[in-house]
């Protein structure tokens, strides 16, 4: 079974309350990530019909504050689909109600896999590609899925090889004092 990226499309807009804010008067980054998961898992579960469960976030960078009494929107598509688990894009914008300038706050990818009632993993739906960009997100989630095992790989390798990486420790702000 197949479905499109529209059919499990989700976009959700909520305004920022002081509730939210850190002592620096901005909305907690945590807050935010809260309401990507709750996107995410949402997003994922109309793909696949399936209560889901977070895998891995990939990855969140706070390009801009978001102010008390913003406006957020939040839109979330399924980018890639493996066996059982999806990659949800969701992209997260802030807007000032008084002004309209809206600001791209972030862009990150959470990996959602389907669990069945025995509590194990079920097969997803295949994705429909309607469009080029529909195409390209599922292309770049696969290279970003190779990168990032490339990347465990080479992190594995490091700790199995310590000593002949401490020499790179010279430039950083450390002192080495092994007990
Ligand atoms: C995610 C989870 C279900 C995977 O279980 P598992 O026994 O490793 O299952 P599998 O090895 O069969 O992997 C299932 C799929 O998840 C993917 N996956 C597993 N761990 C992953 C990770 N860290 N990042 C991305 N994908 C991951 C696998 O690639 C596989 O994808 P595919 O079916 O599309 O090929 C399990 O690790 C889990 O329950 N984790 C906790 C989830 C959770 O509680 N999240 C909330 C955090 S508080």
């Amino acid at each position: 079974m197949y479905r499109t990226t529209e059919d499990s499309r989700i976009q959700i807009s909520e305004l920022m309350k002081p509730s939210h804010a850190n002592f620096g008067g901005k909305i907690h980054g945590g807050y935010i990530l809260s309401l990507m998961d709750n996107i995410a898992f949402a997003c994922a579960s109309k793909h696949s019909r399936s209560y889901c469960v977070t895998a891995s976030v990939n990855k969140v960078n706070f390009l801009n504050p978001i102010e008390v009494g913003e406006l957020v929107t939040m839109k979330a598509s399924v980018n890639y689909v493996g066996k059982s688990s999806m990659v949800v894009g969701i992209r997260v914008e802030s807007e000032n109600i008084r002004t309209g300038k809206v600001k791209h706050c972030n862009s990150s990818y959470f990996t959602m896999v389907a669990i069945g009632e025995d509590g194990k993993t079920v097969t997803v739906p295949g994705l429909i590609l309607t469009n080029k960009l529909a195409a390209k997100r599922f292309i770049k989630s696969i290279i970003r899925k190779e990168s990032d095992s490339k990347r465990s790989e080479d992190l594995e390798n490091l700790y199995k090889n310590l000593d002949q990486h401490l020499e790179q420790l010279k430039n950083h702000r450390v002192k080495i004092n092994f007990k």
